[in-house]
């Protein structure tokens, strides 16, 4: 075990984050929410490099959601702009660290400048085999399940799909990232205890770690936090202490 206290042989594989409480953490400081926004990216910094540090192969990040469009325009682009800044610095990491950059959510209702950026990580790292980052961008979970439902159905016109032969693995092949694996550990800053439309299809057996903390105060020790609270749970999947202690269904 390491001075963290964390058990290294079980890191959760696939972290996802709801990045909450920036706006909240600017207002207890007299500042405007977009500053809550900026210094909400260096968090993203800190947590994306202990991530790789600590050995996670998956960290999926929630920047914005298809419902926070319907914040104020002024916020909504101050958000747009993040992207940007973010990956001035941090694609050269990404890059030298083995890190390969993903997204999710609806590209086409992105501004071009966004689109740019992201295209430029994601083919830039295209060949890194190390940890995957994922952003979810412009992304709800019930418009990933429905977008996949419709290219299912394209395919299914095209003969290409037999609907009797349909199960859950050959359905989370038309989500927005196929190769996604399902969420061991999510984790929501600030507060709130809802899932606010993130990742419906692949938090279905997630533990949840809910912290006060807001997310421009999260950073490498909280991240520790959230692993060792997932390392003290009995991950049952429908079976009971006994069987699991026993070993039965056991997981990759
Ligand atoms: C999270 O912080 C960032 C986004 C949703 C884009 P918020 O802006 O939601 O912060 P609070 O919840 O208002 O404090
Ligand atoms: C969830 O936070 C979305 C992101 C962190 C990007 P919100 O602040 O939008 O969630 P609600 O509105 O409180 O549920
Ligand atoms: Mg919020």
């Amino acid at each position: 075990m390491a001075e963290s206290g964390i058990r290294a042989e079980v890191i959760p594989r696939h972290i996802a984050v709801i990045m909450d409480g920036n706006g909240r953490w600017a207002e207890q400081r007299g500042l405007a929410r977009t500053q809550g926004h900026q210094a909400g990216v260096e968090s993203v910094r800190a947590t994306v490099r202990a991530a790789r540090e600590l050995g996670v192969a998956w960290l999926t990040l929630f920047a914005f959601s298809s419902e926070n469009w319907n914040r104020p325009k002024a916020e909504v682009d101050t958000l747009m702009q993040l992207p940007e800044a973010y990956f001035e610095t941090e694609l050269a990491d990404a890059i030298e660290n083995g890190v390969r950059i993903r997204t999710i959510g609806r590209r086409d209702s992105l501004p071009a400048s966004v689109v740019r950026t992201l295209d430029e990580a994601v083919r830039r790292t295209r060949d890194n085999t190390g940890m995957n980052l994922v952003f979810a961008l412009s992304y709800g979970g019930r418009g990933e399940i429905v977008d996949a439902a419709r290219r299912l159905l394209r395919d299914h016109e095209l003969g290409k799909v037999d609907a009797e032969a349909l199960d859950e693995k050959s359905f989370a092949a038309y989500l927005d990232d196929p190769e996604l694996p399902d969420v061991d550990l999510l984790i929501r800053t600030g507060s709130e205890l809802r899932v606010s439309n993130f990742l419906l299809w692949q938090i279905a057996y997630a533990e949840i770690h809910v912290t006060d903390v807001l997310w421009p105060d999260f950073g490498r020790r909280q991240l520790e936090d959230a692993i060792r609270d997932f390392q003290s749970r009995e991950r049952r999947y429908g079976l009971t202490s006994a069987q699991v202690r026993a070993g039965a269904g056991e997981r990759s």
